[in-house]
């Protein structure tokens, strides 16, 4: 099971109940006292002045770049392996996406991102992945933010409860955007999103953009989005969700400990895509198939009722969607390999020890 959400159920029901139970007796249905709430808890639990829902991480990104002053004419440096939502809101506000290279974990290489922007000073705009929940360097992300004069907008969509260096991720850019779908770490019973950020104007102008640019009532001061998050999504978050986030993120950690402790034999065969540094939030446990058939090895684990999932098999400039557009600046070698070799084992909260160890014995089967 790739995610078991009938379980999550189980666990949550009584809270998740209770917040619907609450939102119905308030009679108020969007933008009220539980988005308000939601933000706030939420802005505290990750250690961010401000939090700001809307209604999907791409909705997140798109208005933290718009905010930032992205659109027609700029361009955003990024990485080709990332779900197409990271490109997408990029296109969305009118800019064209740059993509370099990632490095032999899958993270964006922060080495050769200095290098591309140094070398292309036109290039005003960095959006960084924490990508399977590994936190990218935040020292390294802040030196080439302050040298190469660079804005950053960071993709925390898969990094709740990831820290580096002590810090979350997410603090070192401009702003971040964290998805709330239903498979993220801090998953809503729905869609959702939130815009993530230490500057007071920029959360206030996001509040904005996502009520169709509206200032005071009915008075539209830009052309904004409708992009709100629901009064019964943000309920359920901060009852059900929020409050268990912590011990779900530690039962990702354990549950990445007993893969990498049980895949060890295969070393040389079977490579875990680790973080290379920090503690990472697991949202995903990536693992490279090196020597072998990635694809007999997928069967492999299908055959023995194992879902495997696939992040990402087609890299963000090879998409039919974006047909020519945006600017390849490497021949993108890491990347390419990983999205031919990957294989994503489940990694979930309510996922048991003995499931993980039932991956694990299929894992060591299908590797043969
Ligand atoms: C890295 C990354 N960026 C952006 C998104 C977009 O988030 P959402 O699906 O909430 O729009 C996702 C989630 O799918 C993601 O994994």
């Amino acid at each position: 099971m790739a995610n078991d959400f009938s379980a999550q159920w189980r666990e949550i029901r009584e809270d998740a109940l209770a917040a619907v139970e609450r939102v119905g007796r308030s009679g108020w249905l969007i933008l009220g006292q539980e988005v308000e709430a939601f933000e706030r808890e939420l802005a505290d639990w990750w250690g961010v002045a401000h939090a700001v829902g809307v209604a999907s991480g791409m909705d997140a990104l798109e208005i933290a770049l718009r905010c930032a002053g992205a659109g027609p004419g700029e361009r955003v440096l990024t990485t080709p392996l990332t779900a197409f939502a990271t490109t997408l809101a990029i296109l969305r506000v009118g800019a064209q996406p740059v993509w370099c290279d990632v490095d032999s974990s899958g993270s964006l290489d922060l080495e050769r991102a200095a290098a591309v922007l140094r070398a292309d000073p036109g290039i005003r705009f960095l959006m960084p992945v924490h990508l399977y929940g590994h936190p990218l360097d935040p020292a390294a992300l802040a030196e080439i933010q302050r040298a190469c004069g660079v804005t950053v907008i960071e993709d925390c969509a898969q990094s709740a409860g990831a820290r580096r260096e002590g810090l979350p991720t997410g603090t070192v850019g401009l702003a971040a955007g964290l998805s709330l779908y239903p498979t993220k770490n801090l998953g809503a019973m729905g869609d959702g999103g939130v815009l993530l950020t230490a500057d007071a104007d920029l959360a206030q102008r996001a509040r904005r953009l996502r009520n169709y640019g509206q200032g005071a009532r009915y008075e539209h001061l830009e052309e904004g989005l409708n992009s709100r998050l629901d009064e019964l999504h943000a309920a359920i978050l901060r009852s059900a969700m929020l409050p268990r986030l912590d011990a779900w993120v530690t039962r990702r950690r354990e549950i990445a400990e007993l893969y990498v402790h049980g895949l060890r034999p295969l070393a040389g065969r079977l490579e875990p895509l680790l973080a290379t540094g920090g503690t990472s939030a697991n949202h995903l446990f990536a693992v490279e198939v090196v020597g072998g058939d990635p694809q007999r090895f997928r069967a492999g684990l299908e055959a023995r009722g194992i879902a495997a999932g696939r992040h990402y098999p087609l890299l963000c400039p090879e998409q039919p969607a974006i047909s020519g557009r945006g600017q390849v600046c490497d021949p993108l070698e890491n990347a390419r390999r990983i999205a031919r070799r990957e294989v994503s084992l489940p990694i979930h909260p309510q996922l048991s020890d003995a499931d993980a160890e039932r991956v694990i014995a299929a894992c060591l089967e299908a590797a043969q």
